[in-house]
């Protein structure tokens, strides 16, 4: 964990960025690649807490908070938590998300409930955790929002239709808010395409399209989380840009 809490309010020392869902996987080097950038990172994930406090003390300055974004006072609270402990807040990546792999023909196994629990976290915690994190972000002078959508968002592709129409409305949200919160904040978004993280690895589901991606797609090869990371970094470094969604998916939207 990280040094002591500045005064509230105090808005000195480095910039601070949020990443949600970053115990594992994408987050986790996002969350590694901006301390590399100077940042002090919020780290956060629901339930893997030791993963979480170990990614934490590995960074120079950084702090776990565990934190269910898809509940809206838990989201509230770690936004809260973020900012009291370092007196500002300047980036928030909206990282996690979930899936359920389900065949797009397959209507009736996406359940109404299915459809509550993916659009609970992709949109609506992505939704409350910009809402709690804006007046920080404002006053930060330079904010900025990133969110983590994916090519399922604007292709006829992802492991559940829930999840694919999850990923459509935060493309969409992101351009929504980006014409809202200007001039202070931007917003931003990253659409991977398959990416090599706990999640696809070694899954049945994801086995075939990893090999098709190998074989077709012009940059012949899955994705890195590395890849996303400097996706992430590159949006908030370009400052003249808001309402984007840059697909890092080695050209597969292509085919
Ligand atoms: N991997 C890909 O090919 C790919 C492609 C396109 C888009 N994406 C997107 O990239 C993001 C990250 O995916 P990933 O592959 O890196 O997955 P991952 O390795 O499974 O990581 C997901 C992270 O989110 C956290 N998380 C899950 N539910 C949460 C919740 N309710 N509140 C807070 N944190 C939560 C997880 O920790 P806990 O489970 O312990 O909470 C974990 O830290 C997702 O939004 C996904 O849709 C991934």
């Amino acid at each position: 964990m990280a040094a002591s809490a500045p005064a509230p309010g105090s808005r000195t020392g480095a910039p601070v960025a949020l990443v949600t869902g970053s115990s594992s996987g994408i987050g986790q080097t996002i969350a590694q690649e901006l301390a590399t950038e100077g940042y002090r990172v919020v780290v956060n994930s629901a339930r893997s807490v030791k993963e979480g406090e170990k990614t934490a003390a590995e960074l120079p300055d950084a702090l776990y908070v565990r934190a269910d974004v898809s509940d809206e006072e838990e989201s509230r609270r770690l936004v809260d938590t973020a900012v009291t402990h370092y007196g500002r807040l300047d980036v928030l990546v909206n990282n996690a998300g979930r899936t359920r792999a389900i065949p797009h023909a397959d209507l009736t196994s996406a359940t109404p409930g299915v459809w509550r629990e993916i659009l609970g976290l992709n949109v609506i915690g992505t939704w409350q955790t910009t809402v709690a994190a804006m007046p920080h972000l404002a006053a930060s002078g330079s904010g900025c929002v990133i969110n983590v959508s994916s090519i399922a968002g604007s292709r006829p592709a992802g492991s559940s239709i829930p999840y694919a129409v999850s990923k459509a409305a935060i493309e969409h949200m992101t351009r929504l808010l980006a014409n809202t919160v200007g001039p202070h904040v931007r917003v931003n978004a990253v659409a991977p395409g398959l990416i090599e993280t706990p999640w696809t690895r070694n899954s049945e589901f994801f086995a075939p399209i990893a090999e098709h991606v190998r074989t077709t797609t012009p940059l012949r090869r899955t994705g890195r989380p590395e890849d996303v990371a400097a996706a992430v970094t590159g949006l908030i470094h370009a400052t003249y840009a808001t309402g984007q969604v840059l697909l890092v998916d080695g050209g597969a939207h292509l085919l």
